[in-house]
């Protein structure tokens, strides 16, 4: 048996595959394509689905890859057992319709039997019970030993994943002990044990399960394997756990080095371990496909991830943030094979210690307050941590739940989590209702993604907004249907169309479809998940059916709005990259005919300089007239050009770059204007952050600039007008009225202290007795609380021995203070009393000290009542 690298184990298998005809293809991202089932890739064959179900076709009908993939579902087991992992790498070789069982199982015993050179006394197979087929196939092409061979049932051998491709498999496994397993039960109880480990999954595609649970046969029967890149590397390696596998042990090194802690002295500490370097690699591999963390979904995956890796660190004692400096390690391991942790290595490390940095501070905050939550529940002697104060931390302190459920188990207590997800349930209602969420446009997705593959739809609007073309489907109602009436909305799919569909940012074309004595308008235009281009249109006059020639025509001042916005982004794009950094990357954009929008990596804010530099040269380039021009090449002539590709997108073999003058190439498929002079005038409009690490700019362009000018110089006009002067004194007359406002408010000043002053004169000479304490009291009109404050201050001082009893309207409040001497509190005053009762009277509330209180209240007409009522107050409580 060879020994073999985690690396030299992939490259083993995809070159095997590649002798046997197969098409490598560059692992996908972790983040799916127009697949809304899955929040994350978690099987090699998850982002070839469509290729699967034919909605597709592929670009060889045999295919093998190294897919990277994220499974969360058994979280809560990293760690804890030394198998568990959230992210690992899956090896697979694919047939779309080509090759069978007849094939995949020989060649399965040949890669492992004489390229791995295992052991064929250690090797078992299990298959699908009825299987008889896989049996024969077994037993006569291979010479694998027929005691060797299980069956299953369905719950051990048959494959499927939610809804899709699916079918019977077959599974090879490696026995670590001495000795034979003889029975079904027998392997079943090592299998578990985890002493016969099962390395490879053929899954002999038949079925396309529907969302109803029917198993729909597939025209043509499709092969998916998967192999496990780091189980096959522990056997490889005479290894017990994948964390003494090599890659994954130098990262799991590493992070000892950085806790001070070894490896394999304390149980509880190996776990801590563990989970850090199974979730950095999920953590790093994520942001390098541009997942950032966040509140919901994907992003939240991350952030659930970093942030237990972070407790983790913490609990090993480490003080400071520590995960970014675990990257190095991730990169080295595995930066050959997926290049882009290489070209993003500096970002993910930012990304990362942001999060950390944020995760510090909110922790402490958090665990605080779940402290109190804590000696709350164990007060009350309860068990369980309510659904809305788990919420509360979630939302409020972006506490993970579980690690509020981790740290809870650790006390010994656990967490409402149907309370929980009925929070979250109505946060997500309520954020649905604000956001007003429609279907696809009304109409199921079902429907439309069920459009053969056979149907052709072809894009031939970059140069023509006008052809002529066939309708090949209608849609109406979901279902589809022969013709489409006046009146009536729907979906119309022709052969070719100069309608853009909505794609990488830029809005879908509008327009019209006519012939004679038919319109339809077209209100958007989109790709379904087939990559099929389909018009939602509403007819206006006549009707139309399948296969009529129809004329498709673009509206071309919309078109060109939109062209100028998306050649902007280019620039903008490329003038950043200068003005910022080259950190700068696109994470997103959105053009449509009235404006654009870029965002893009940069942590800070871009200033108010910066921004005008970037304006500034943007237009400077536009002023220098350059000419757009677009190229169709291969992938690695492009990227060698260094044209700048988005950053998860899977490109295919040949693609277009735009190319403006000699600073900016971008693959792109949208459309363009033809010289970027057209653009006129880009004028930004905002800049805001919109995550962590993650700013966005809008802007507009040509007449829509022109219209943001005038609109601002209207304005300008206005002000001018209102302030009654000339638009180049406006500062001066703003400058000059604030000065004089600050006088105005000094003057008010000075004439309120006037007022209150001439008070206090009036309220010394009606200073009473009530049982030989003087009592001084009054119903003043605005004074304010401080000035209420010093007045009560000085008749004290200058009573010498008493109570001062203060009230007074201030708008449409009305404010009460009390002041007492130490005597007076000798015979029973107790100001805090007082003012609670009186402040009653007014609406209001508060109190205070027996020396000293204040409140405030909210009936004005109240104040002489409650005035009259404090002598009497006193008059009762006094000796
Ligand atoms: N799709 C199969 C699996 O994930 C190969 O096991």
């Amino acid at each position: 048996m060879r020994k073999l690298g985690l690396n030299e184990v992939r490259e083993a298998y995809l070159k095997f595959f590649e002798s046997k005809e197969h098409l490598r293809l560059k692992s996908y991202s972790l983040v799916p394509k127009n697949d809304k089932s899955l929040l994350l890739i978690n099987a090699g064959m998850a982002p070839l689905k469509p290729y699967f179900t034919g909605l597709q076709t592929p670009p060889k009908t045999r295919v093998t890859t190294c897919q990277k993939c994220i499974r969360t579902g058994d979280i809560e087991n990293v760690g804890k057992t030394s198998r568990h992992a959230t992210f690992f790498e899956m090896l697979g070789n694919f047939s779309f319709g080509d090759y069978f069982k007849e094939e995949v199982i020989p060649w399965a015993w040949e890669f492992v039997t004489e390229v791995l050179e295992i052991p064929k006394n250690k090797l078992y197979v299990t298959i699908y019970l009825d299987d008889d087929e896989a049996y024969e196939l077994w037993t006569n092409k291979t010479d694998v030993d027929p005691k060797h061979i299980f069956r299953l049932d369905k719950e051990e051998n048959f494959w499927e994943h939610g809804v899709g491709p699916c079918g019977p498999c077959s599974e090879i496994h490696f026995y670590k002990d001495e000795g034979e397993i003889i029975s079904a039960e027998d392997f079943m109880k090592k299998s578990d044990a985890d002493r016969a480990v099962e390395f490879w999954n053929l899954v002999f595609t038949q079925f396309d399960k529907d969302e109803e649970g029917k198993y729909n046969k597939l025209s043509h029967p499709n092969i998916d394997t998967g192999m496990g890149l780091e189980r096959m590397a522990t056997i490889m390696q005479g290894v017990e756990t994948i964390f003494e596998v090599d890659t994954i042990k130098s990262i799991l090194e590493k992070s000892s080095e950085l806790a001070g802690v070894k490896y394999g002295e304390d149980s509880i500490k190996d776990v801590s371990l563990r989970i850090i370097t199974d979730h950095i690699r999920s953590v790093s591999f994520m942001i390098s496909d541009g997942v950032l963390p966040s509140n919901e979904g994907r992003g939240y995956v991350l952030r659930r991830l970093l942030r237990r890796a972070a407790r983790h660190g913490r609990l090993l004692g480490i003080e400071k943030a520590f995960l970014v400096d675990i990257v190095d390690t991730i990169v080295e391991n595995s930066g050959d094979a997926y290049p882009e942790l290489k070209e993003k290595k500096e970002y993910i490390k930012k990304i990362i210690s942001m999060e950390e940095q944020r995760f510090d501070e909110t922790i402490d905050a958090g665990i605080d307050i779940l402290n109190v939550y804590v000696d709350e529940i164990e007060r009350e002697g309860k068990k369980v941590l309510s659904g809305d104060k788990i919420f509360k931390l979630y939302d409020t302190y972006g506490f993970p739940v579980e690690l509020t459920k981790e740290i809870l188990e650790e006390k010994e207590l656990s967490i409402d989590i149907d309370g929980f997800n009925k929070e979250m349930k109505s946060q997500r209602e309520r954020a649905r209702a604000a956001r007003k969420e429609s279907t696809y446009m009304g109409t199921d997705v079902k429907v439309l993604d069920t459009i053969s593959s056979e149907v052709q739809t072809a894009f031939d609007g970059y140069n023509k907004l006008e052809l002529k073309s066939k309708v090949k489907i209608i849609i109406k109602d979901d279902k589809f249907v022969s013709s489409i009436e006046e009146g009536q909305k729907g979906i119309i799919v022709v052969e070719n169309t100069p309608f853009y569909p909505e794609m990488g940012g830029q809005v879908g074309d509008t327009g019209i479809i006519f012939t004679e004595g038919f319109i339809a308008k077209v209100e958007n235009c989109k790709k379904n998940i087939g990559g099929k281009i389909i018009h939602f249109v509403e007819v206006e006059k006549g009707s139309i059916s399948v296969e009529d020639e129809v004329i498709l025509k673009v509206d071309k001042d919309r078109r060109e709005k939109i062209a100028k916005n998306h050649s902007a982004t280019h620039m903008l794009h490329a003038v950043l990259r200068k003005v910022l950094g080259e950190h700068v990357h696109q994470s997103g954009s959105y053009v449509d005919d009235e404006r654009l929008r870029f965002d893009f990596t940069h942590f800070a804010a871009v200033t108010f300089e910066e921004l005008k530099t970037i304006e500034n040269l943007v237009n400077k380039k536009i002023m220098e007239i350059h000419d757009v021009n677009t190229e169709v090449m291969s992938i690695e002539e492009a990227k060698e050009s260094g044209a700048m590709a988005l950053f998860d997108e899977k490109y295919a073999d040949e693609v277009r770059v735009v190319k403006m003058g000699d600073f900016s190439r971008e693959l792109c498929g949208g459309t363009h204007i033809q010289n970027c002079g057209k653009i006129g005038l880009l004028k930004i409009v905002s800049e805001s952050g919109i995550a962590a690490g993650i700013r966005r700019i809008e802007a507009v362009t040509g007449t829509s600039a022109l219209e943001f000018i005038e609109r601002k110089a209207e304005l300008l006009k206005e002000v001018s007008q209102s302030l009654k002067c000339s638009e180049k004194d406006i500062i001066g007359k703003l400058n000059q009225q604030v000065v004089e406002i600050k006088e105005k408010d000094r003057e008010i000043l000075m004439l309120k202290s006037k007022i209150a002053s001439g008070a206090e004169d009036e309220i010394l000479n009606s200073i009473k007795e009530i049982k030989g304490m003087k009592y001084a009291a009054a119903a003043l009109k605005d004074v304010d609380g401080n000035a209420l404050r010093d007045l009560a201050d000085k008749i004290k001082s200058k009573m010498n021995s008493g109570l001062v009893v203060l009230g007074s309207t201030n708008g449409d409040k009305v404010q009460f203070i009390a002041m007492a001497t130490k005597d007076a509190l000798d015979k029973g005053v107790h100001c805090g009393k007082i003012i609670k009762e009186i402040a009653k009277i007014a609406g209001g509330g508060g109190g205070g000290r027996p020396d000293m209180a204040q409140a405030g209240g909210k009936l004005p007409e109240k104040l002489n009542e409650a005035i009259k009522q404090a002598e009497k107050i006193v008059e009762d409580s006094v000796k």
